[in-house]
Parts: structure tokens; C-alpha cells; sequence
């Protein structure tokens, strides 16, 4: 069976818009486990737009499942990740100006750069993910460097426009499944991943783990507006006049 690794850096996105307390992406972290998720994701930006320090320390001291960090391949992300020790270290590219990570990792021709990277982290019994585009060369770069895992990334999937677009994106990943299958690497999918576009993955074998976060913090802050109005108005009501 498939797991889903929920992402709760958009909670951090919510709490930095007033560089306030909550929502805490700790509390997010345990109401997803609550909720089913088998791993928590949580990316630590250089700039450190939404998950912070902190975040990583206290949701590794209290996660039940696992915490995946997802990181660039820098020197400062590379201690982090051996102080904390996260069961997985997934590297993805990383823009200052991007407004979420907008596409795979290059590896081709840094094979050598990512072996090396990785190489402390492995020693560390870390398992370790590339997220990279459903491209071949991408795919088999990724074999050579020895991850783990790779994430194929989603996003172009997601993003289409048209149905033909989707179906030419759906089956790039397809063939990327099986690609990385027959070089032993493990599959992992995310990026976009929403209701709707999850189920045209239904009945595809050796997807290991959906890692999304931006569809589920969005349905959670509808869902729960409700409940926090009506918190607010019963609070209220109780006010002498
Ligand atoms: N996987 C990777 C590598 C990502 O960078 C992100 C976004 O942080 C996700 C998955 C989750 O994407 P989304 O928030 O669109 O579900």
C-alpha cells in the first residue's frame, strides 16, 4: 500500500504572514498523524520562508512516524540534517524567487557532487530521495548517485491545461516508474497532487509514498472555518451588553 507523507510547511506560511505563534507546524504534524498520515515532510528553506529551526527540531522529537526533511544539497542543510537525523533526507532544487520548488533537480554530470553529498547522510543510516523530473537521463543519473528513492516530480502533471497536456505528462511519469523500477530505485511521487488528480494514480503499482501538503492545508483551513467562526460568535455572545 501507497503511504501518504503529509507536508506542513504551508501551516509555517500561515504563522510567518504575521510572524506570530500559530498556527504551529507541530500541531499540524501530530493532527496529521492523528488523521492517518505515515510521515510528516517539512522542507527547511535557506531563507526559511516557513519552516524554521525550531520546526525541525521539536516535530523530529515528536513525530510517531517518520519526518522527511526535504532540503538543498548545501553544506548548512547537510549539518543540519546529520544533527537532526531525519528518517529521510529528500535534496530538491532551491530558488530564492520561486514561490514553491518549481521543478526537479539537474544530477546529470553531478553524480559525483551528489554521491559525496550523500554520502555522510547514508553513513548515518538516512535514507535518502532526489526529487527529479519523470526524465530518463534524470532517472538513471539518480541509479548512479546510489539514492534510495527518487520523488518524480508532479508538478507539469498538475499543472496541465488541457486534457491531452495531462495525459502526455501522466504518461512521462508512468514510464519514469518503471524506469527507475528497473534500476532498482524506490518511487515516491509529489508536487500538485490534489482530490482530484491523485485518483489518475489509482491501480499503479510501486508508487511507494504521495508526498503533498498544499491541497490538504487548503482543505483544511475551509473545512475548519466554520468551527472557528462559530468559536468566535459563541465567545461573543457570552459578552455582558
Ligand atoms: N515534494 C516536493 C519535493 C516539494 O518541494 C513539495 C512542495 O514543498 C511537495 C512535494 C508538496 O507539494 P504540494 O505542496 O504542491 O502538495
Amino acid at each position: 500500500m501507497p503511504k501518504l507523507v503529509v507536508n506542513v510547511d504551508h501551516i509555517a506560511t500561515i504563522r510567518q504572514a504575521r510572524l506570530a505563534r500559530v498556527p504551529d507546524p507541530v500541531h499540524a504534524a501530530f493532527l496529521a498523524e492523528l488523521g492517518g498520515a505515515e510521515g510528516i515532510i517539512v522542507h527547511l528553506r535557506e531563507d526559511r520562508r516557513h519552516i524554521n529551526d525550531r520546526d525541525v527540531e521539536l516535530i523530529r522529537k515528536t513525530v510517531q512516524t517518520n519526518l522527511h526533511l526535504e532540503m538543498a544539497a548545501t553544506q548548512e542543510m547537510q549539518s543540519i540534517a546529520l544533527a537532526t537525523e531525519p528518517h529521510m533526507v529528500c535534496l530538491v532544487p532551491e530558488k530564492r524567487q520561486e514561490l514553491t520548488t518549481e521543478g526537479g533537480l539537474n544530477l546529470v554530470g553531478q553524480e559525483e557532487r551528489f554521491k559525496e553529498f550523500l554520502e555522510p547522510i547514508h553513513a548515518r543510516n538516512i535514507h535518502s530521495s532526489l526529487f527529479i523530473d519523470a526524465e530518463p537521463h534524470q532517472i538513471q543519473a539518480a541509479a548512479e548517485i546510489g539514492a534510495e528513492f527518487i520523488e518524480i516530480h508532479t508538478g507539469h502533471f498538475a499543472d496541465a491545461h488541457t486534457e491531452n497536456e495531462r495525459g502526455v505528462q501522466l504518461q512521462r511519469i508512468l514510464e519514469g516508474i518503471t524506469t527507475a523500477r528497473g534500476l532498482g530505485l524506490k518511487v515516491n511521487l509529489g508536487h500538485g497532487l490534489n482530490y482530484t488528480n491523485i485518483k489518475a494514480f489509482d491501480r499503479i503499482p510501486d508508487i511507494r509514498e504521495y508526498s503533498i501538503g498544499h491541497s490538504i492545508v487548503a482543505r483544511a483551513s475551509i473545512l475548519g472555518m466554520e468551527q472557528a467562526v462559530r468559536d468566535m460568535v459563541d465567545i461573543i455572545r457570552t459578552f455582558a451588553e
